[in-house]
């Protein structure tokens, strides 16, 4: 997408061809700047500081983090072990497992020599394979805006509420929440969207509001608490996020306060859509509730906020009382019966196990 009318992805490969550039997330919306990943623990470090974040961009960084390796020592120790590294980094993001493995599969039946040269391509390709199935979810998407915009008056907006950040900053470009109301707006369909702030991290009012801003479509930042209250009033149209794990059966497992908005959007007859790229398909898990591993982050998330001051430093201050125990769950589950529908690359399913089964019939094999 465009930054300042430049296009950008959320990585890419430097001009040397051996290290890998970032847009570091930590720094936005305040401040855009790049980072330059040289190894796989470079690679490492920015998964888990969130430097890159959201399941797709985690996958297509620890893709280059597992070609950084390889370019350094491609035996089959220092494989394994940049594996056993880089996937303990973030627990719930399954792309991440799915991007590993990926790298694995291309580069274990290769000697030593051959392998860095194929996990370069090999990351490359996942990454480019990312921009491909983001902008299907986004052809996917589309008609479901534009039917909601077909039974409104003309020239009314299509209200849009997303939580986190399920954008084009969350994937390497697109992003599956965001690509069908990219599509739209360039459609010329008037479409809002609400963003969740999306407490603690506030991907929504960092990251969403910047992406959606920078590309001109018209959005509001909402406390996250808000959602309910607008549905009962006729403001939301409709529901889409994205999700960084969803099972076999169709449960979505996403940032934390998903959940709510979806029994929010049950009670009030507003449709709640899930942005869904295949790798994101978790086909040895079927209960998402019982079975997902979800990520605890730091007290310190909660207890702290950091923002941008009246005379433009960037400062963290405490908000809890300083006894005060908190706790950090990252994400939760939203169970299939309350997901009107998942976009996906291969058109839009019913969120359970035969639809999901009949749309990527490949992917149940291999996980058999
Ligand atoms: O903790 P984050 O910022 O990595 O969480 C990101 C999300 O929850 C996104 O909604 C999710 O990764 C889906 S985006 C493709």
């Amino acid at each position: 997408m465009q930054v300042d009318g430049r296009p950008y992805r959320t990585i890419w490969l430097n001009d040397d061809g051996e290290t890998v550039e970032i847009i570091d997330q930590t720094k936005l919306p305040h401040r855009f700047e790049i980072a330059r990943l040289e190894t796989m623990e470079d690679a490492a470090i920015a998964i888990k500081d969130m430097l890159v974040r959201g399941a797709p961009l985690i996958g297509a960084t620890a893709a280059y983090g597992m070609a950084l390796a390889a370019r350094s020592d491609p035996s089959n120790e220092a494989l394994s072990a940049a594996y056993d590294h880089l996937h303990a980094t973030r627990p719930t993001a399954i792309n991440l497992r799915w991007a590993l493995d990926e790298m694995m599969q291309a580069l274990s039946p290769l000697s030593p020599t051959e392998r860095p040269a194929r996990a370069y391509e090999r990351a490359a390709e996942i990454a480019d394979e990312d921009v491909e199935i983001n902008r299907g979810i986004g052809r996917a998407g589309l008609p479901i805006i534009e039917a909601i915009c077909a039974g409104k008056r003309p020239g009314e907006t299509v209200n849009i509420l997303t939580h986190c950040n399920a954008g084009w900053l969350a994937t390497v470009d697109w992003g599956p929440a965001t690509a069908p109301i990219y599509m739209a707006h360039e459609a010329g369909i008037p479409v809002h969207v609400w963003v969740d702030e999306t407490r603690p991290r506030n991907q929504g009012a960092s990251l969403t509001a910047w992406e959606l801003g920078h590309h001109g479509v018209p959005h509001t930042v909402i406390a996250d608490n808000t959602g309910g209250h607008l549905m009962q009033h006729g403001m939301v149209d409709m529901v889409i996020v994205g999700t960084d794990r969803t099972t076999a059966s169709g449960d979505v497992c996403n940032k934390i306060g998903t959940y709510l908005k979806a029994l929010a959007a049950r009670d009030n007859s507003v449709p709640f859509y899930v942005g869904l790229p295949s790798p994101t398909i978790d086909f040895r898990v079927h209960d998402g509730v019982k079975e997902i591993p979800i990520e605890q982050r730091s007290g310190e998330e909660v207890a702290k906020i950091t923002g941008r001051t009246a005379s433009g430093d960037i400062e963290t201050v405490t908000i809890v009382p300083e006894k005060s125990p908190v706790a950090n769950y990252a994400f939760d589950v939203t169970p299939a019966r309350l997901v009107t529908g998942l976009v996906t690359e291969r058109g839009v399913l019913a969120a359970n196990r035969e639809a999901i089964a009949a749309a990527f019939p490949e992917r149940v094999q291999a996980a058999a």
